[in-house]
């Protein structure tokens, strides 16, 4: 089966691209699940519900949140009757929604996705890796579930890949998001996980991670804030990852990136 995951989505460039591509994308690589981080997918900030429905529309399986999960005040609301929506599972006890769940995906897999956000630069949150654990435990790999994602939402690169080599070989795929910006070194690992440091974004790339550069340059250079962030208007990179996995042992056996649109050299999987 092939999953596809995609970086959060910026603001109305970020969404355009994914709605426009998304469709195109699931038939062309023969798609059985998609994932999308969707945590700056309202102005830069949050999430609305009619935004979740378009993404769900387009052809997202789940949708992820992280940091900026509740910046649109609604999402406290319409996640809970938004199964399709997962905000980070390592939240604080009563926080609303929920941060794992099974889906169904087009060939029939059940597929487990659990967010999680990192502590390193981060907010301090309950411990990620013991709540990813109680999260795939209840729902193993090869058992209860044809196949495992786990959303990393985190700053530091140390974390995402001590979390993947904790779970190598329990998930099909371990994937970093919240920096904006992929890195080079998907692979997978040495117990059939892939990974990826970070997915990168569906965003404008000629930008301060996705933002309109003028004004987090000023902030940088005055220490003084003069106006809003504001997502850059440019075409977008839809950017992610796309993993074949085996449905016996729900490890992976192929990852590539994808990079279509926009600035960024582009990319698409060779399987
Ligand atoms: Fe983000
Ligand atoms: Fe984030």
């Amino acid at each position: 089966m092939r999953l596809m995951f995609l970086g959060d989505v910026v603001g109305r460039a970020g969404r355009k691209a994914v709605v426009d591509r998304l469709p195109g994308l699931v038939d062309d690589l023969r798609l059985d699940f998609v994932v999308v981080n969707a945590e700056n997918a309202a102005g830069g900030f949050g999430i609305t519900e009619e935004i979740a429905q378009d993404l769900i529309d387009a052809g997202a399986d789940a949708l992820t949140l992280g940091n900026h999960s509740w910046d649109q005040r609604e999402a406290l609301v319409f996640i809970e009757r938004q199964p399709r929506l997962l905000r980070p599972a390592n939240y604080p006890k009563g926080t609303p929604g929920k941060g794992a769940n099974l889906y169904v995906a087009k060939n029939g897999a059940r597929v487990l996705v659990v967010s999680v956000m990192g502590r390193i630069y981060m907010d301090p949150l309950d411990d990620p890796f013991a709540v990813a654990e109680r999260e795939i435990a209840a729902c193993p790999l090869a058992e209860q579930a044809d196949a495992i994602v786990l959303d990393v939402h985190a700053e530091a690169t140390s974390e995402k890949q001590a979390m993947a080599h904790h779970f190598d070989g329990r998930v099909s795929l371990v994937i970093g998001t919240h920096t904006h910006v992929p890195t080079a070194d998907w692979q997978i690992l040495t117990g059939g996980t892939a990974f990826q440091s970070d997915a990168g974004m569906c965003g404008d790339y000629d930008s301060v991670i996705g933002m309109e550069k003028d004004e987090p340059i000023n902030r940088f250079t005055t220490k003084i804030g003069r106006a809003r962030f504001e997502p850059a208007g440019g075409e977008a990179t839809v950017c992610g990852l796309v993993v074949e996995v085996d449905e016996a042992s729900g490890l992976a056996t192929r990852v590539e990136p994808i990079r279509i649109g926009g600035r960024l050299s582009q990319a698409l999987p060779r399987f």
